[in-house]
C-alpha cells in the first residue's frame, strides 16, 4: 500500500472527519463502555455539530489521513482545556490522534503526531499537553519518546462511565 497522505481537514471534510472519529474511537475503546454510554458520547464528541464547530474554530486544527482514497485516521489540536492548575491560555493541546488498527505500527501515527506538534509550535516552542487513557501504554510510550511526561490525572466522562485519564505535558 502507498504511504498514507496526511492533510489538514477543511469545512468540506466535516462528514468524513465525524465518521472516522467515531469509527476509530469505537475500534479502540468500545469494549470499555455499555452501548448506550458509547452512543451518547459519540453523538456529542464526534457528531456533525461538534465537528463543524471544531473545523470553524481558527484556534484549532484538524487533520485527515488518507490511504488509497479512503480516510484512515485523524487528529485534532488546539488550546488546552485539560483540568490542571498549571494550564494557561498560552498552552496547546493534542486532543485526538487516531489511525485505524489495520494501518497501525507503520509510522503513520508518528508522522501525524509530528504534523500536529509542528502546528502547535508554529510560533515557537510552548508548553503542550495531552490527555491519555491510563491504560493506553502504547500511546504513553509514543508521547514519552517525544519528551512528554505524566504530570497529573483526572476523570474523563463517557456517558455514565468515568475513565482514569493521565495528563502528559512537555515544556
Ligand atoms: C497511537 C497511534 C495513533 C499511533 O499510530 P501508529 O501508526 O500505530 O504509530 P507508529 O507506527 O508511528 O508508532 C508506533 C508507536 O505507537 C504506539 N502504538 C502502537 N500501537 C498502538 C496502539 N494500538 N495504541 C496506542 N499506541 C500504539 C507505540 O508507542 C508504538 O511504538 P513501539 O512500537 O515502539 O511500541 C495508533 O496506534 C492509534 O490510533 N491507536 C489507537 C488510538 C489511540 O490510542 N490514540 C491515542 C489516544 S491519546
Amino acid at each position: 500500500m502507498p504511504t498514507p497522505i496526511i492533510r489538514r481537514a477543511t469545512s468540506d471534510d466535516a462528514e468524513a472527519l465525524s465518521r472516522i472519529g467515531a469509527e476509530t474511537f469505537s475500534e479502540t475503546f468500545a469494549h470499555l463502555y455499555p452501548p448506550q454510554d458509547l452512543a451518547a458520547f459519540l453523538d456529542v464528541a464526534y457528531g456533525l455539530d461538534k465537528t463543524r464547530r471544531d473545523l470553524a474554530d481558527p484556534d484549532k486544527a484538524s487533520w485527515l489521513v488518507e490511504a488509497d482514497g479512503e480516510v484512515v485516521g485523524h487528529a485534532l489540536a488546539g488550546p488546552c482545556d485539560l483540568p490542571h492548575p498549571e494550564v494557561t491560555p498560552a498552552c496547546g493541546e493534542l486532543k485526538r490522534l487516531y489511525v485505524l488498527r489495520r494501518l497501525q505500527g507503520d509510522g503513520t501515527g508518528s508522522r501525524l503526531l509530528a504534523e500536529t506538534l509542528a502546528w502547535l509550535e508554529r510560533d515557537g516552542p510552548r508548553r503542550l499537553w495531552i490527555g491519555v487513557w491510563s491504560e493506553n501504554l502504547g500511546a504513553q510510550r509514543l508521547y514519552g519518546r517525544l519528551g512528554f511526561a505524566k504530570v497529573g490525572e483526572y476523570e474523563f466522562p463517557v456517558g455514565e462511565v468515568r475513565d482514569r485519564e493521565f495528563i502528559f505535558r512537555r515544556g
